[in-house]
């Protein structure tokens, strides 16, 4: 089994460690790098993995290296470990990050190093985050193959172009802040029409947990699985008109061109 470093320990970092322990792999061959001492020290308590300080430490010797910290401190994170990367025996470069476009990954490390950009999502908390992976120019299947046996313990992995990534982090790594919101909404109309709030907290999560798993486990297309619940002259078609005329979809449509355009904007 594959050892790796996740360097940022936060929550990209945790839900990636946490999924990789539960599915099977030692602790001990997770190398975790935070800057923050007691942040390493809290996850070395709570899973019993190997903290570091120190990047190039925690990437010394490892198979695969995710980078899990934010957009604007990931090149100096690559560059700090640059130099143990090209000693090690064909360490995988993993980026998490949106926005940093491979190539200016590539171009801090020795030329050749397998580099792969990833899409994950919140969800991997739970165990159920969906992780879209495209592999950099000198990624080959096999690097691939690897990374996706991870990241398969956290969810499902999807494989695509990085040329899709834009529009990828619109459909699934922003996509659950989304139903957060949506939720949200519901929860506070629930207490507008005279619910409890802790009442309409239960009524709108599992409702939309359940509606997500049938998406999921009857395979069947959304708008079917709405017709089947839309009777004629029913309450359900009432709120579905409503939401239509206020544009829920053209709404959609905007939040995703939005969401792609910063991840653009991001990458220059
Ligand atoms: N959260 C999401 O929904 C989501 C979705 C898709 C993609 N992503 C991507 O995932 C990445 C991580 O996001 P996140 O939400 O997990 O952020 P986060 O919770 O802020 O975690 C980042 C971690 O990196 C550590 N860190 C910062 N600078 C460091 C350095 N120089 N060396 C080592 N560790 C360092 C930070 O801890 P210390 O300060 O203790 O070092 C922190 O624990 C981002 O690039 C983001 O674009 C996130």
């Amino acid at each position: 089994m594959s050892t790796v470093a996740i360097i940022g320990g936060g929550k990209i970092g945790e839900a990636l460690l946490a999924g990789l322990i539960a599915g099977g792999m030692s602790p001990k061959r997770i190398h975790v790098a935070n800057r923050r001492k007691e942040r390493g020290q809290e996850l070395k308590e709570q899973y019993g993995i190997q903290p570091f300080e120190e990047n190039a430490a925690a990437a010394d010797g490892v198979d695969v290296v995710f980078l899990c910290v934010k957009p604007k401190q990931l090149v100096a994170v690559v560059d700090e470990i640059a130099e143990t990367v090209d000693n090690n025996d064909a360490t995988i470069v993993v980026s998490m990050a949106a926005g940093v476009k491979s190539a200016a990954i590539e171009e801090v490390l020795a030329a050749g190093t397998p580099v792969l950009r990833v899409m994950p999502n919140t969800p991997m908390l739970v165990g159920k985050g969906m992780s879209a992976v495209a592999p950099g120019r000198f990624a080959d299947d096999e690097n691939v193959e690897q990374v996706r046996k991870l990241l398969q313990t956290v969810g499902e992995v999807a494989v695509i172009d990085e040329s899709d990534m834009d529009a990828v982090i619109a459909m699934s790594g922003s996509s659950p802040a989304y139903l957060f919101l949506f939720v949200e909404a519901m929860i506070d109309a629930g207490v507008d029409l005279g619910l409890p709030r802790d009442v309409a907290k239960t009524l709108a999560t599992q409702s939309m947990y359940g509606a997500a798993t049938m998406l999921k486990e009857t395979g069947e297309e959304p708008a079917q699985l709405r017709a089947n619940v839309s009777s004629p002259g029913g309450t359900t078609i009432a709120a579905l008109r409503s939401l239509e005329e206020s544009g829920l979809r053209g709404m959609v449509y905007r939040a995703a061109e939005a969401a792609a355009q910063r991840n653009a904007e991001m990458g220059k």
